[in-house]
């Protein structure tokens, strides 16, 4: 049932700010307290964190690195789960090996928890299946509570991946010191607000499916993004690519001139997510170079940035200011519906992309 919606992708991104509420109040009481299952982590006595996972789930991994390395300053390092396994790294006892995945069936993902198993101190992993093999194999598992998720290019499993991770990196960073009460309890608060922002972001429809509808025409599509903006611009590259088949790659900003600048030209769209934050100049300067070689950007930001930095931009997307912990989530929305609209408007089978499969149990 698609409630209404032309596909599952439509109706499970429109879901976000009630599945997200929902995976909040799973972990959060009333007083605020975050509360994992089975006695959860004890983070005071990890040192390093290995997280493994595939596609959009690697992406949510790698926000999560930034999260925890910034907010809870444990040293993470995150790899794709196909890498991880024949790579076989040697794993310090002090490590916590954690695993995310929709399905949570993915082979590589599996093999690699069971690689980590009896070498990490723990395994943990963020499932959506409750009942699937990775849930049941690890020593702790968290659903993130997004209901059945049909359309094969992930959306508000990501967003929710992203929630239940950020509740990790809080409960780590309170546990070990980093954060005092108070600060918990911004943060908290934040989280609460953070569907009905999801809901303003949803708002922007109209001016995403006329983006797209730009975007249609491209042969390669180019993301950008800084910071915790890096991994949201690979999502919206593999959205794009996967669903409207155009080329799209992401890269960090600050690697524009070291390559992929040559690429620029009056024919491929740029796409710069840049909130209002500690990076935007930097990312601003760089679409600037963009623009010097007649890119077409497509600038993704909060009022404040586009006030500043939309001069000579070919397109805006206006995004709610969030707190900037959380800009990762939101800007989730405009990567998502950007790829969703874009499909659209190609004709192309936007919940059965070609060759692809929700679940990929054989490597
Ligand atoms: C992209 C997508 C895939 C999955 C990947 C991992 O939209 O859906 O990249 O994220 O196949 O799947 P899970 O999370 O089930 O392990």
């Amino acid at each position: 049932d698609k409630g209404g919606h032309k596909h599952f992708m439509a109706k499970e991104i429109a879901e976000q700010p009630g599945v997200i509420g929902q995976a909040l109040s799973h972990y959060v009481t009333d007083a605020g307290e975050i509360i994992l299952p089975d006695g959860g982590v004890d983070f005071t006595k990890i040192d390093r964190i290995t997280m493994v996972a595939c596609g959009t789930a690697f992406y949510a991994c790698l926000v999560a690195k930034y999260w925890f390395e910034q907010v809870a300053r444990i040293p993470v390092e995150v790899d794709v789960a196909s890498e991880f396994r024949y790579r076989e790294p040697p794993i310090p006892a002090n490590t916590l090996a954690l695993f995310v995945s929709q399905s949570g069936e993915t082979a590589d993902t599996l093999a690699a928890l069971r690689y980590c198993d009896g070498k990490a101190q723990r395994t943990l992993s963020v499932i959506n299946v409750p009942e699937s093999s990775i849930a049941r194999e690890s020593d702790l598992s968290l659903p993130i509570y997004a209901g059945v998720e049909v359309g094969v290019a992930s959306t508000k499993a990501f967003t929710c991946q992203l929630t239940v991770l950020i509740l990790l990196v809080l409960k780590a960073a309170h546990a070990r010191g980093e954060m005092d009460d108070a600060k918990l309890a911004d943060h908290i608060s934040a989280l609460r607000g953070l569907p009905s922002i999801i809901n303003t972001a949803l708002e922007q429809n109209e001016t995403m499916r006329e983006a797209a509808f730009k975007l249609s025409a491209a042969r390669d599509v180019l993301f950008l993004g800084r910071g915790k903006m890096y991994p949201l611009a690979l999502e919206g590259a593999l959205k794009l690519k996967e669903i409207s088949y155009i080329h799209a790659e992401a890269y960090a900003s600050g690697e524009l001139k070291h390559g992929p600048i040559a690429l620029v030209d009056e024919d491929v769209p740029v796409i710069v997510m840049a909130p209002r934050d500690a990076l935007f100049d930097k990312t601003v300067s760089n679409m600037q170079e963009v623009m010097a070689r007649n890119g077409k950007v497509i600038l993704i930001s909060d009022a404040e940035g586009l006030a500043e930095a939309s001069n000579g931009v070919w397109s805006t997307i206006e995004m709610p200011k969030v707190a900037d912990l959380l800009t990762p989530i939101l800007y989730a929305i405009p990567a998502q519906l950007l790829a969703y609209h874009t499909a659209v408007a190609k004709g192309t089978d936007v919940d059965q992309p070609r060759n692809l499969a929700k679940s990929v149990t054989v490597e």
